[in-house]
Protein backbone atom coordinates (compact mmCIF):
# COMPACT_ATOMS: atom_id res chain seq x y z
CA UNK A 1 0.00 0.00 0.00
CA UNK A 2 1.67 3.20 -0.93
CA UNK A 3 1.72 6.04 1.90
CA UNK A 4 -0.91 8.65 1.27
CA UNK A 5 0.93 11.72 2.77
CA UNK A 6 4.51 11.26 -0.10
CA UNK A 7 6.20 10.09 3.35
CA UNK A 8 8.82 7.02 3.22
CA UNK A 9 6.23 5.58 6.31
CA UNK A 10 5.52 1.60 6.40
CA UNK A 11 1.85 1.53 5.19
CA UNK A 12 0.58 -1.50 7.30
CA UNK A 13 -0.53 -4.03 7.86
CA UNK A 14 -1.52 -3.09 11.01
CA UNK A 15 -2.05 -5.38 13.96
CA UNK A 16 -4.09 -4.03 17.07
CA UNK A 17 -4.13 -5.82 19.96
CA UNK A 18 -6.89 -5.00 22.30
CA UNK A 19 -10.39 -4.07 21.17
CA UNK A 20 -11.52 -2.30 24.04
CA UNK A 21 -12.21 1.95 24.22
CA UNK A 22 -8.97 2.29 22.39
CA UNK A 23 -8.04 -0.70 20.63
CA UNK A 24 -11.49 0.29 18.37
CA UNK A 25 -10.41 3.79 18.30
CA UNK A 26 -6.99 3.45 16.77
CA UNK A 27 -8.11 0.56 14.60
CA UNK A 28 -10.61 3.29 12.77
CA UNK A 29 -8.11 5.86 12.65
CA UNK A 30 -6.11 3.26 10.65
CA UNK A 31 -8.89 1.87 8.70
CA UNK A 32 -10.00 5.60 7.85
CA UNK A 33 -5.88 6.27 6.69
CA UNK A 34 -6.78 3.43 4.26
CA UNK A 35 -4.25 1.15 5.97
CA UNK A 36 -4.54 -2.80 6.56
CA UNK A 37 -6.09 -3.27 10.10
CA UNK A 38 -6.06 -6.40 12.06
CA UNK A 39 -8.17 -6.07 15.63
CA UNK A 40 -7.54 -8.88 18.35
CA UNK A 41 -8.74 -9.36 21.24
CA UNK A 42 -8.93 -12.89 24.15
CA UNK A 43 -12.98 -11.59 24.04
CA UNK A 44 -14.41 -13.01 21.15
CA UNK A 45 -17.44 -10.42 22.09
CA UNK A 46 -15.26 -7.52 22.61
CA UNK A 47 -13.72 -8.35 19.37
CA UNK A 48 -16.81 -8.59 17.26
CA UNK A 49 -18.17 -5.16 18.56
CA UNK A 50 -14.60 -3.13 18.38
CA UNK A 51 -14.45 -4.05 14.80
CA UNK A 52 -17.95 -1.98 14.22
CA UNK A 53 -16.85 0.55 16.27
CA UNK A 54 -13.36 0.93 14.22
CA UNK A 55 -16.02 0.86 11.03
CA UNK A 56 -18.08 3.60 12.29
CA UNK A 57 -14.92 5.39 13.59
CA UNK A 58 -13.98 5.43 10.11
CA UNK A 59 -17.33 6.63 8.94
CA UNK A 60 -17.06 9.21 11.27
CA UNK A 61 -14.23 10.68 10.08
CA UNK A 62 -14.79 10.71 6.68
CA UNK A 63 -18.43 11.59 7.35
CA UNK A 64 -16.74 14.41 8.93
CA UNK A 65 -14.84 15.61 6.09
CA UNK A 66 -11.25 14.29 8.53
CA UNK A 67 -10.34 11.65 6.16
CA UNK A 68 -10.88 10.56 2.78
CA UNK A 69 -13.78 8.86 1.89
CA UNK A 70 -12.59 6.00 -0.69
CA UNK A 71 -9.39 5.46 1.39
CA UNK A 72 -11.35 5.20 4.25
CA UNK A 73 -13.73 2.72 2.64
CA UNK A 74 -11.02 0.81 1.32
CA UNK A 75 -9.82 0.70 4.90
CA UNK A 76 -12.99 -0.56 6.43
CA UNK A 77 -13.39 -3.51 3.41
CA UNK A 78 -9.55 -4.63 4.92
CA UNK A 79 -10.45 -4.37 8.72
CA UNK A 80 -11.00 -7.74 9.80
CA UNK A 81 -11.23 -9.24 13.94
CA UNK A 82 -8.46 -12.07 14.30
CA UNK A 83 -8.80 -14.42 17.77
CA UNK A 84 -5.40 -15.95 16.77
CA UNK A 85 -3.05 -13.31 18.19
CA UNK A 86 -0.33 -15.08 15.79
CA UNK A 87 -2.01 -15.12 12.81
CA UNK A 88 -3.42 -11.20 13.51
CA UNK A 89 0.42 -9.83 13.48
CA UNK A 90 1.67 -12.11 10.86
CA UNK A 91 3.33 -9.82 8.03
CA UNK A 92 2.26 -6.03 9.83
CA UNK A 93 4.54 -3.70 9.96
CA UNK A 94 3.38 -1.79 13.38
CA UNK A 95 1.57 -3.09 16.65
CA UNK A 96 -0.50 -0.60 18.76
CA UNK A 97 -1.20 -2.73 21.96
CA UNK A 98 -4.05 -1.36 23.65
CA UNK A 99 -4.60 -4.30 26.46
CA UNK A 100 -5.89 -3.76 29.86
CA UNK A 101 -3.98 -1.38 32.06
CA UNK A 102 -1.57 -4.23 34.01
CA UNK A 103 1.79 -4.86 33.79
CA UNK A 104 1.87 -8.36 33.93
CA UNK A 105 -0.72 -8.87 30.87
CA UNK A 106 1.43 -6.06 29.06
CA UNK A 107 4.44 -8.04 29.21
CA UNK A 108 2.50 -11.39 28.15
CA UNK A 109 1.41 -9.86 25.11
CA UNK A 110 4.57 -8.38 24.45
CA UNK A 111 6.56 -11.47 24.53
CA UNK A 112 4.06 -13.16 22.39
CA UNK A 113 3.70 -10.36 19.75
CA UNK A 114 7.51 -9.99 19.26
CA UNK A 115 7.30 -13.79 19.23
CA UNK A 116 4.93 -13.99 16.24
CA UNK A 117 5.38 -10.33 14.23
CA UNK A 118 8.15 -10.18 12.08
CA UNK A 119 11.45 -9.34 13.58
CA UNK A 120 11.45 -5.49 12.72
CA UNK A 121 7.93 -4.67 12.84
CA UNK A 122 7.48 -1.78 15.63
CA UNK A 123 5.82 -2.99 18.63
CA UNK A 124 3.96 0.40 20.23
CA UNK A 125 2.34 0.71 24.11
CA UNK A 126 -0.96 2.07 24.33
CA UNK A 127 -0.18 2.62 28.50
CA UNK A 128 -1.17 5.33 30.01
CA UNK A 129 0.36 4.77 33.41
CA UNK A 130 3.01 1.76 33.13
CA UNK A 131 6.87 2.08 32.32
CA UNK A 132 7.71 0.68 28.88
CA UNK A 133 11.11 0.06 30.35
CA UNK A 134 9.35 -2.30 32.48
CA UNK A 135 7.44 -4.04 29.69
CA UNK A 136 10.19 -4.18 26.89
CA UNK A 137 12.22 -6.84 28.56
CA UNK A 138 9.64 -8.92 28.08
CA UNK A 139 9.79 -8.37 24.55
CA UNK A 140 12.13 -10.42 21.48
CA UNK A 141 13.58 -7.56 20.08
CA UNK A 142 13.25 -4.65 22.66
CA UNK A 143 15.06 -1.76 20.86
CA UNK A 144 11.88 -1.53 18.70
CA UNK A 145 9.11 -0.96 21.33
CA UNK A 146 8.14 1.91 22.54
CA UNK A 147 5.27 4.05 24.29
CA UNK A 148 2.59 5.73 21.66
CA UNK A 149 0.04 6.84 24.11
CA UNK A 150 -2.94 8.64 22.82
CA UNK A 151 -5.35 10.81 23.82
CA UNK A 152 -8.60 9.44 23.88
CA UNK A 153 -10.28 9.07 21.37
CA UNK A 154 -7.36 8.45 19.18
CA UNK A 155 -9.12 8.62 16.29
CA UNK A 156 -10.53 12.56 16.70
CA UNK A 157 -7.70 13.21 18.86
CA UNK A 158 -4.57 14.09 17.21
CA UNK A 159 -2.17 13.72 20.03
CA UNK A 160 0.34 10.66 20.37
CA UNK A 161 3.28 11.08 22.57
CA UNK A 162 6.08 9.08 21.80
CA UNK A 163 8.64 8.05 24.73
CA UNK A 164 11.14 5.36 24.40
CA UNK A 165 12.11 2.99 27.35
CA UNK A 166 15.59 2.13 28.20
CA UNK A 167 15.97 -0.24 25.60
CA UNK A 168 14.31 1.33 22.80
CA UNK A 169 16.68 2.51 19.84
CA UNK A 170 16.38 6.09 18.28
CA UNK A 171 15.83 4.77 14.77
CA UNK A 172 12.40 3.18 16.36
CA UNK A 173 11.21 6.53 17.58
CA UNK A 174 12.19 8.24 14.30
CA UNK A 175 10.27 5.03 12.53
CA UNK A 176 7.18 5.62 14.77
CA UNK A 177 7.44 9.54 14.68
CA UNK A 178 7.01 8.88 10.48
CA UNK A 179 4.37 6.18 10.88
CA UNK A 180 2.18 8.20 13.17
CA UNK A 181 2.78 11.70 10.70
CA UNK A 182 1.42 9.27 7.75
CA UNK A 183 -1.97 8.23 9.29
CA UNK A 184 -2.17 11.91 10.53
CA UNK A 185 -1.03 12.24 13.97
CA UNK A 186 0.61 14.96 15.82
CA UNK A 187 3.51 13.55 17.77
CA UNK A 188 5.85 14.86 20.32
CA UNK A 189 8.89 12.63 21.30
CA UNK A 190 9.60 12.46 24.86
CA UNK A 191 13.73 11.86 25.83
CA UNK A 192 12.53 9.24 28.25
CA UNK A 193 9.33 7.80 30.19
CA UNK A 194 8.03 9.50 32.76
CA UNK A 195 4.78 9.33 34.67
CA UNK A 196 2.13 10.98 32.59
CA UNK A 197 4.64 11.50 29.53
CA UNK A 198 3.69 15.16 28.73
CA UNK A 199 -0.32 16.12 28.09
CA UNK A 200 -0.96 14.20 31.28
CA UNK A 201 1.43 16.58 33.32
CA UNK A 202 0.26 19.39 31.66
CA UNK A 203 -3.37 18.60 32.80
CA UNK A 204 -2.84 17.28 35.82
CA UNK A 205 -1.12 20.43 36.98
CA UNK A 206 -3.82 22.85 35.49
CA UNK A 207 -6.86 20.08 36.74
CA UNK A 208 -5.63 20.58 40.61
CA UNK A 209 -5.78 24.17 40.51
CA UNK A 210 -9.35 23.96 38.57
CA UNK A 211 -10.65 21.42 41.82
CA UNK A 212 -9.15 23.70 44.51
CA UNK A 213 -10.69 27.23 43.31
CA UNK A 214 -13.99 24.60 43.62
CA UNK A 215 -13.08 23.33 46.96
CA UNK A 216 -12.31 26.99 48.31
CA UNK A 217 -15.48 28.55 47.10
CA UNK A 218 -14.06 31.39 44.24
CA UNK A 219 -16.41 29.66 41.93
CA UNK A 220 -18.27 26.68 40.41
CA UNK A 221 -17.75 23.97 38.62
CA UNK A 222 -19.25 25.29 35.40
CA UNK A 223 -17.79 28.68 35.84
CA UNK A 224 -14.38 27.46 35.84
CA UNK A 225 -14.95 24.99 32.73
CA UNK A 226 -16.35 28.28 31.25
CA UNK A 227 -13.41 30.50 32.07
CA UNK A 228 -10.82 27.18 30.56
CA UNK A 229 -13.30 27.18 27.27
CA UNK A 230 -13.60 30.60 26.60
CA UNK A 231 -9.93 31.78 28.04
CA UNK A 232 -6.66 29.71 28.13
CA UNK A 233 -8.12 26.61 26.85
CA UNK A 234 -9.21 28.59 23.57
CA UNK A 235 -5.44 30.56 23.12
CA UNK A 236 -4.08 27.24 24.65
CA UNK A 237 -5.23 25.32 21.92
CA UNK A 238 -4.60 27.60 19.12
CA UNK A 239 -1.15 27.97 20.09
CA UNK A 240 0.26 26.18 23.52
CA UNK A 241 1.63 28.31 26.85
CA UNK A 242 5.03 29.01 25.51
CA UNK A 243 4.74 30.35 21.89
CA UNK A 244 1.73 32.35 23.31
CA UNK A 245 3.48 33.71 26.32
CA UNK A 246 6.26 34.58 24.11
CA UNK A 247 3.48 36.55 22.22
CA UNK A 248 2.63 38.32 24.95
CA UNK A 249 5.74 40.35 25.74
CA UNK A 250 5.08 41.86 22.03
CA UNK A 251 8.18 42.81 20.66
CA UNK A 252 10.53 42.03 23.45
CA UNK A 253 9.14 37.90 23.38
CA UNK A 254 9.47 35.83 26.45
CA UNK A 255 12.44 38.20 28.19
CA UNK A 256 10.22 40.78 28.11
CA UNK A 257 7.45 39.22 29.48
CA UNK A 258 9.23 37.36 32.35
CA UNK A 259 11.05 41.18 33.09
CA UNK A 260 7.51 42.65 33.39
CA UNK A 261 5.23 40.05 34.98
CA UNK A 262 7.27 37.77 37.01
CA UNK A 263 6.85 39.28 40.13
CA UNK A 264 3.03 38.79 39.52
CA UNK A 265 3.24 35.53 38.15
CA UNK A 266 5.24 34.47 41.29
CA UNK A 267 2.71 36.06 43.58
CA UNK A 268 -0.17 33.55 41.92
CA UNK A 269 2.65 30.92 41.89
CA UNK A 270 2.37 31.15 45.96
CA UNK A 271 -1.16 31.37 46.39
CA UNK A 272 -2.06 27.97 44.00
CA UNK A 273 -2.44 24.46 45.24
CA UNK A 274 0.08 22.17 46.13
CA UNK A 275 -1.72 19.23 47.37
CA UNK A 276 -0.89 15.97 45.76
CA UNK A 277 -3.97 13.94 47.35
CA UNK A 278 -7.92 14.41 46.14
CA UNK A 279 -9.36 16.15 49.27
CA UNK A 280 -12.09 13.73 50.27
CA UNK A 281 -14.83 16.41 49.31
CA UNK A 282 -13.37 16.30 46.20
CA UNK A 283 -16.12 13.94 44.14
CA UNK A 284 -19.41 15.39 45.29
CA UNK A 285 -18.37 19.09 45.11
CA UNK A 286 -17.38 18.87 41.59
CA UNK A 287 -20.55 16.74 40.92
CA UNK A 288 -22.98 19.47 42.75
CA UNK A 289 -21.06 22.06 40.89
CA UNK A 290 -21.26 20.14 37.40
CA UNK A 291 -25.39 19.68 37.61
CA UNK A 292 -25.62 23.12 36.59
CA UNK A 293 -23.30 22.97 33.87
CA UNK A 294 -25.03 20.04 32.19
CA UNK A 295 -28.44 21.06 32.51
CA UNK A 296 -30.93 18.12 30.66
CA UNK A 297 -28.12 16.68 28.40
CA UNK A 298 -27.71 13.27 28.62
CA UNK A 299 -24.24 11.91 28.80
CA UNK A 300 -24.23 10.61 24.75
CA UNK A 301 -25.38 13.82 24.06
CA UNK A 302 -22.40 15.93 25.60
CA UNK A 303 -20.03 13.10 24.03
CA UNK A 304 -21.79 14.64 20.40
CA UNK A 305 -21.60 17.66 21.34
CA UNK A 306 -17.95 17.47 22.12
CA UNK A 307 -17.29 15.56 19.14
CA UNK A 308 -18.73 17.87 17.07
CA UNK A 309 -16.72 21.36 18.54
CA UNK A 310 -13.57 18.97 18.29
CA UNK A 311 -14.53 18.42 14.45
CA UNK A 312 -15.28 21.65 13.72
CA UNK A 313 -11.92 23.17 15.35
CA UNK A 314 -9.79 20.09 13.55
CA UNK A 315 -11.00 20.99 10.07
CA UNK A 316 -10.70 25.01 10.77
CA UNK A 317 -7.09 24.53 11.79
CA UNK A 318 -6.58 22.18 8.41
CA UNK A 319 -8.60 24.86 6.02
CA UNK A 320 -6.05 27.90 8.41
CA UNK A 321 -3.09 25.39 7.56
CA UNK A 322 -4.01 24.88 3.94
CA UNK A 323 -3.98 29.16 3.35
N1 LIG B 1 -9.33 4.77 28.16
C1 LIG B 1 -8.55 5.84 27.99
O1 LIG B 1 -8.97 7.00 28.12
C2 LIG B 1 -7.12 5.64 27.55
C3 LIG B 1 -6.40 6.75 27.03
C4 LIG B 1 -5.07 6.56 26.61
C5 LIG B 1 -4.48 5.30 26.76
N2 LIG B 1 -5.20 4.26 27.29
C6 LIG B 1 -4.53 2.95 27.45
O2 LIG B 1 -5.02 2.03 26.49
C7 LIG B 1 -4.98 0.70 27.03
C8 LIG B 1 -6.35 0.08 26.93
O3 LIG B 1 -7.27 0.87 27.67
P1 LIG B 1 -8.84 0.80 27.37
O4 LIG B 1 -9.46 1.93 28.10
O5 LIG B 1 -9.07 0.65 25.91
O6 LIG B 1 -9.22 -0.57 28.12
P2 LIG B 1 -10.45 -1.54 27.85
O7 LIG B 1 -10.68 -2.25 29.13
O8 LIG B 1 -11.57 -0.83 27.19
O9 LIG B 1 -9.86 -2.59 26.78
C9 LIG B 1 -8.84 -3.51 27.08
C10 LIG B 1 -9.03 -4.73 26.20
O10 LIG B 1 -7.89 -5.59 26.37
C11 LIG B 1 -8.39 -6.92 26.21
N3 LIG B 1 -7.39 -7.85 26.70
C12 LIG B 1 -7.06 -8.14 27.99
N4 LIG B 1 -6.07 -9.06 28.02
C13 LIG B 1 -5.75 -9.33 26.72
C14 LIG B 1 -4.78 -10.17 26.10
N5 LIG B 1 -3.95 -10.92 26.82
N6 LIG B 1 -4.73 -10.19 24.76
C15 LIG B 1 -5.57 -9.44 24.01
N7 LIG B 1 -6.51 -8.62 24.55
C16 LIG B 1 -6.58 -8.56 25.88
C17 LIG B 1 -9.70 -6.92 26.97
O11 LIG B 1 -10.52 -8.03 26.60
C18 LIG B 1 -10.27 -5.56 26.55
O12 LIG B 1 -11.10 -5.69 25.40
C19 LIG B 1 -4.49 0.84 28.48
O13 LIG B 1 -3.11 0.59 28.55
C20 LIG B 1 -4.79 2.30 28.80
O14 LIG B 1 -3.91 2.83 29.77
C21 LIG B 1 -6.50 4.39 27.68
Amino acid sequence: MEPTDGSDAPRGPVAVIGAGLTGASWAGLYAAAGLEVRLHDVDLKRLEAAVERAAAAAGFLAGSGLADLQTAERGVELLTGIADLAAAVAGVTHVQECVREDLAIKREVFAAVSAAAPADALICSSSSGLSISDIQTAATGPERCLAAHPYNPPHLVPLVELAPGALTSPEAMDRAMDFYTSVGKESVKLTRDLPGYLANRLSAALWREAVDLVLRGVATASDVDKAMSFGPGLRWAAMGPHLLYDLGGGEEGICGHLEHLAGVKEGMLRDLATWTTFPPETGEALARGHAAGKGSRSYDELVAERDALLVAYLRARRDQAAR
